[in-house]
């Protein structure tokens, strides 16, 4: 019999806590794979005492569990060799394996990045600066490096002496002084190839192979669906499908082999990067949850822009990603703020807009429409355990259990799970994901 095939998403704008929600049901998992994105990531897992922060290796890695970097990734070789070095020094050896067909993020990558957000003026997305959007863009325009190239030094000489005059063009005429050094990056890039050349591999056979065998496989989102390529608040996301559609473009499995998928919502909205944001707090109350829920990117530092919950948007990231159920984090991080709100739906010149506008000219234009509710009071983290471990719902402040009942009635989908803390074993299950 086939083994499980579930996907892990998130539902919002990234960083829902889907490295937590990973570790948390890698336990049921034989593999975990990443499908696509690249070190714009930043997953955190927290578990016996440690903290990690996973910005390429999937967040499978701390339990030991065999590791994939699909096909659908960018891989900064550089990024992911410090990682595993990182998890080495935790004596974890890595059980990864690459897919020889992911893109290198190369070096003339990060310098455009740069370049190019700083071009666009006010279509910026804000980005992470880590060459995600121009290694992607080389991919579709079939003028990328694949990791299979790095293991022999005369293929890869041969593509990027062609690649390399058009990038120096293209960044001296950003303003950009630089000069690609076409030896030193062979030399370097050579090198990284041969240092993972042992990880280097067909990753789909190894997966599909897997499910076969009756493995239970966990595909772990990066982003979230409204940053996405295609489904996402164009031009102000990254440049991979970050919903669950990605999975089978980025792994080499058939859909029809993904037998669930799990969406990760966060108890508000949270957005790093710029682009329209109906729900945004720009008050204390914004700062109170980015305080309590420590809202700073786990990749860049910046502060991450707070807002109310959003059904409107979840409703939309629903309809992509049709998720069996939903896990909802960091409900703790709203202690203290009394009322609470939850946006029902949008209005836009008096009218009611319940659909997802989809153009970012128009979400900037909506006005949300709210609901209040009563709020509940704190915790120390270690109360939360506390509660976590009677894994009983009952156990709940009332009011939160009032907010999860509203906000489950508007979204309509079922909750699997809650999160009250950063810990693995903050953790209440409702319903088993594998
Ligand atoms: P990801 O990108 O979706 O994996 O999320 P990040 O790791 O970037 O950001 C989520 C942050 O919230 C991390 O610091 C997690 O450790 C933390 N976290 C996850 N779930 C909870 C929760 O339920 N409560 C609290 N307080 N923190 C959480
Ligand atoms: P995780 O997996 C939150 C945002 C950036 C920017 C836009 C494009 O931790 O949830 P990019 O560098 O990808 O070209 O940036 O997308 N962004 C994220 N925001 N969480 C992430 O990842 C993100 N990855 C990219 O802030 O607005
Ligand atoms: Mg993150």
């Amino acid at each position: 019999m086939s083994g499980k095939a579930v996907a892990i998403v998130g539902m919002q704008w990234g960083d829902e806590g889907k490295g937590k929600l990973v570790d948390y049901c890698a336990e049921k998992a034989d593999v975990v794979v990443r499908y696509q994105g690249g070190n714009n990531a930043g997953h955190t897992v927290v578990a016996k005492g440690k903290k990690f922060k996973f910005h390429l290796l999937p967040s499978g890695a701390p339990q030991e569990k065999e590791i994939v970097i699909g096909n659908g990734c960018v891989v900064n070789p550089k990024v992911l060799l410090e990682e595993m070095a990182m998890l080495r020094a935790e004596g974890i050896e890595p059980k990864l394996r690459i897919s020889s067909t992911a893109h290198v993020i190369m070096p003339y990558h990060l310098l455009l990045d740069g370049m190019e957000e700083s071009h666009k003026g006010k279509f910026k997305a804000g980005t992470t600066r880590q060459g995600i959007g121009p290694t992607y863009s080389d991919k579709a325009a079939r003028f990328g490096i694949r990791i299979w190239d790095l293991l022999d030094k005369d293929i890869l000489a041969e593509k990027v002496e062609k690649i390399l005059p058009l990038k120096q063009y293209m960044l001296s005429s950003l303003g950009c002084e630089e000069t690609l050094d076409f030896n030193a990056i062979i030399d370097v890039y050579s090198d990284y190839g041969q240092q993972l050349r042992s990880y280097i591999t067909d990753t789909a056979t190894f997966i599909n192979n897997c499910l076969d065998e009756g493995k239970n496989v966990l595909f772990e989102g990066a982003q979230g669906t409204l940053l996405g390529i295609d489904e996402g608040m164009y031009p102000f996301g990254t440049s991979s499908n970050a919903s669950a559609l990605g999975v089978p473009a980025g792994t080499g499995v058939a859909p029809t082999r993904i037998t669930s998928i799990i969406g990760i919502v966060k108890a508000y909205t949270s957005r790093v990067g710029e682009g329209p944001l109906p729900t945004e707090l720009l008050d204390e109350v914004g700062n109170q949850i980015r305080e309590q829920g420590h809202e700073y990117g786990t990749t860049t530092g910046r502060p991450r822009r707070i807002g109310w919950l959003d059904t409107v948007a979840i409703r939309y990231a629903k309809m992509v990603n049709q998720p069996n159920g939903v896990v909802v984090t960091l409900l703790d991080a709203l202690a203290d703020i009394n009322p609470l709100k939850i946006c029902t739906a949008y209005e836009q010149d008096g009218e009611l807009v319940d659909a997802w506008p989809i153009q970012a000219e128009i979400l900037a234009k909506v006005t949300p429409v709210y609901v209040e509710l009563p709020g509940w009071g704190s915790r120390t983290e270690d109360e939360w355990l506390e509660i976590a471990r009677q894994q009983d719902m009952d156990a709940l402040p009332q009011e939160m259990r009032d907010y999860l009942a509203k906000m489950e009635e508007l979204i309509g989908i079922p909750v699997y799970a809650v999160s009250i803390g950063p810990d693995r074993e903050a953790t209440i299950n409702i319903k088993d994901v594998f």
